[in-house]
């Protein structure tokens, strides 16, 4: 929290810029002298130098390949390149060769972690710990920056309901409040302080919607209403560029026939217009060029102007604005002041960023704060948080004292590159720890390794070697999952379950009597209801990172508790894709009427349910949103609201007493979900508003308060304006989004 006096001198100056300019309150942090200095600038470059500012380009090969264009001042900024001699090369021939020396924008994809790979986003959603990613986030940019990179295309804030979509993985899951707290925390964890030479901008994508690509099908169109929009997808971007977010990227769908890069209603009127984002916009790879793929315009002439009209300020890899903008401000096509609107917004950036005064990195400083250990300790204590416990029959933890012969198999049991997940350019495989070697290292002579399969997708018929292997074990721990590239971007499946042989595999392994403890690595919540009766515990770690091995050593040992949630729902099979917690009831809500399977075959015409259902899968999850074992148990007792009735300014207050009812001590994540029983529009059956980790020791009770403001209630109804509406409310507060007794309240 900024010192009081702090945040009011920072409220000042930003209410002085938005005097001074007749704009809303920066949403960046600008100043009066940032603004002079950008239009002290912007008021000597020609129209050429302009739109050279706006174009960005892929980096690689030989500098010398970019040195006449970035003399001639054609590129504001360049991505992929972080080697930090050529990164300082390519500043110095823009900053010293070129007329205005203007610094480049040096951006790359560090979406978790830079050398040191922290869990997959959705991983990082799993702690439900904002503290401990934002943490985190400052770790990948000290390390980026450490090698010249100042601008990252993180957070992805995509809400994703499908597990069909690959991309899942690089998000926070389903719920738009905890999207909205993980948002925040890497914005100010990538930005930290912007005078800092360790500040990275921040670039939160994609906007908007693409999460919601039909059928779970990567870049597929999608068709939200505007009342979903603002409901769900929106209000995690809102909350970054409140929290200061420096940058934002447009989405690669069409939604309800509109490219977002083309998209006037979302980003001239929502972000900039309704938000003031005075940030930068930038598009996606080619989503400028990829508009004529959509047939939204015809060439790249006019899908340059289209991008302009909605007031994107750079072009990722389609050179459209470089080709085409002058010859539309030329032929008037294209207002100037609109160009320099754009450029404004990159110089602001850069200013913020110290870029002027501090073009360059230092290389050997860079080199030294690489894997740090205090870096690779945070990405552990992440992974541990992360990791989710879903089924244990009490054969966790494991003893270490009398860990006998233990047999490590499975194709994720030693995969260096495969457990740091998706987007992963910088993470060097070789730094990574496995669970094999995390094993081997605390159990010397203890550990035997049959792989079994090679990979995740290895199809074998008889497992002779492996079983024969878990005869002579004590217990047999069996890492199986996806490998990194079954997830991310353009990987999405049609099937969930775990491919090739490996529920084979379990099966032989449980078959020969020992206990059996399946790891599941994975870019996406799997179908694994099948090989639930083939393990007596499974523990779930989104691609867990550099020190996965570690971490799962740690808590299959009990040296750490597991206290991980889902962020996503885990389905019981992807027909039931999309299915999520916070849908609407229906008409017709599915109360868990008969399935198909209990009805003997011969039945006939007998009635079936005739609610929302599936008759042979139900609408029931494997496991809901919000759901994680620990090695202990916690109860809720006492739970109860400050007042019956509430006013709109009000502040709901929840207390409750949390209890630890086990053995040992352990972290609970206290949930509270609230139903809004009518609206002027259907509302879902309930939506997280609060969340707590809370650790207590065995035994130990707590009293708790949480709150709530009534103004979290308001969501955009049938007259489109966003307000709370008086009525009726349930609130329930719980270990996970399907537990607890809701409590009642209204709001006048
Ligand atoms: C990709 C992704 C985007 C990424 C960009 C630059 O296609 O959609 O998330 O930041 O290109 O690599």
């Amino acid at each position: 929290m900024k010192p009081i006096r702090i945040l009011i001198l920072s409220t000042l100056l930003a209410v002085s810029v938005s005097c001074t300019t007749g704009r809303k309150p920066s949403t960046v942090g600008t100043t009066p002298e940032v603004e002079r200095r950008v239009e002290q600038l912007l008021s000597r470059m020609t129209l050429s130098e302009k739109i050279g500012q706006m174009n960005q380009v892929s980096a690689g090969g030989e500098v010398a390949n970019y040195a006449d264009a970035l003399r001639k001042g054609q590129i504001g900024s360049i991505l992929n390149e972080v080697d930090p001699v050529k990164v300082n090369e390519y500043q110095r021939i823009a900053v010293e060769e070129s007329r205005l020396g203007i610094p480049l924008l040096v951006a790359r994809d560090v979406i978790h972690g830079f050398h040191t790979v922290f869990p997959i986003p959705l991983g990082l959603a799993s702690t439900f710990d904002p503290a401990l990613v934002e943490e985190g986030a400052r770790v990948a940019a000290v390390e980026a920056t450490g090698q010249g990179v100042r601008w990252t295309f993180s957070p992805m804030l995509d809400i994703a309901r499908d597990p069909r979509w690959g991309r899942i993985a690089e998000g926070s899951g389903e719920d738009t409040y905890l999207d909205t707290r993980m948002a925040e925390a890497m914005v100010r964890g990538y930005q930290g302080d912007l005078s800092d030479p360790s500040s990275m901008a921040a670039c939160i994508k994609h906007f908007a919607g693409y999460g919601a690509a039909e059928g779970g099908r990567d870049y597929n169109s999608t068709f939200l209403t505007e009342r979903q929009l603002r409901n769900v997808y929106l209000p995690p971007f809102e909350a970054a560029v409140k929290a200061g977010a420096l940058t934002l990227m447009t989405s690669f769908n069409d939604n309800d026939g509109v490219p977002s890069t083309g998209n006037i209603f979302l980003v001239k009127d929502v972000l900039r217009g309704e938000w003031g984002f005075d940030g930068l916009v930038v598009t996606d790879w080619n989503s400028m060029g990829e508009m004529i793929s959509h047939g939204f315009g015809t060439d790249r002439k006019e899908v340059a102007r289209k991008s302009l009209e909605a007031s994107v300020d750079m072009d990722m890899m389609t050179y459209g604005y470089l080709s085409h903008l002058e010859e539309l401000v030329h032929s008037g096509a294209v207002k100037e002041s609109d160009i320099d609107a754009a450029v404004r917004n990159i110089l602001r950036v850069k200013v913020l960023l110290g870029l002027f005064e501090n073009p360059y990195v230092d290389v050997e400083a860079g080199k030294a704060v690489q894997y740090a250990p205090e870096h690779l300790a945070a990405a552990q204590k992440t992974a541990e948080e992360s990791a989710i416990l879903l089924k244990n029959d009490g054969v966790l933890p494991l003893d270490p004292g009398s860990a006998g012969s233990i047999l490590v198999t499975g194709p994720l049991a030693d995969a260096p590159h495969e457990q740091l997940g998706t987007w992963v350019f910088d993470g060097d495989p070789s730094h990574t720890v496995t669970p094999l070697k995390a094993l081997q290292e605390r159990f010397p002579g203890k550990v035997t390794y049959v792989p079994g399969l090679r990979t995740s997708r290895s199809r074998r018929d008889r497992f002779d070697d492996v079983v024969a292997a878990a005869r002579r074990a004590d217990v047999v721990l069996a890492f199986l999952g996806e490998e990194s590239i079954l997830s991310g971007e353009a990987h999405s499946l049609a099937d969930l379950n775990l491919k090739g042989s490996q529920s084979e595999l379990l099966a032989a392994l449980q078959a020969t009597g020992k206990p059996v403890v399946a790891v599941v690595m994975a870019g996406r919540p799997l179908t694994i209801e099948r090989d639930l009766p083939n393990c007596r515990a499974l523990l779930y770690a989104f691609h867990p990172g550099t020190m996965g091995g570690p971490a799962l050593v740690n808590l299959l040992f009990g040296d750490e508790n597991p206290s991980g949630k889902t962020p996503v729902t885990f389905l019981r099979t992807v027909g039931q894709a999309p299915l999520y917690y916070n849908h609407n009831m229906t008409g017709r809500p599915y109360n868990g009427e008969t399935l198909l399977d209990a009805i003997p075959e011969e039945a006939g015409q007998t009635s079936l349910g005739n609610t929302s259902y599936y008759l042979d899968y139900g609408a029931y999850p494997l496991f809901p949103f919000g759901y994680g074992l620990s090695y202990t148990t916690f109860a809720y007792s006492d739970v109860a609201l400050d007042k019956d009735v509430y006013g709109q300014d009000d502040r709901i207050k929840v207390s409750l007493t949390l209890s630890n009812t086990g053995s040992r001590e352990g972290t609970e994540v206290v949930q509270v979900y609230v139903r809004d029983l009518v609206g002027s529009v259907t509302r879902p059956v309930k939506e997280l508003k609060a969340f707590e980790r809370v650790s207590l020791k065995a035994g130990e009770s707590r009293a708790l308060e949480m709150e709530i403001p009534v103004s979290d209630l308001a969501f955009y109804g049938l007259d489109g304006v966003k307000k709370v509406e008086p009525g009726a409310f349930r609130l329930w507060v719980a270990g996970d989004s399907a537990s607890g007794d809701p409590v009642s309240f209204r709001v006048d």
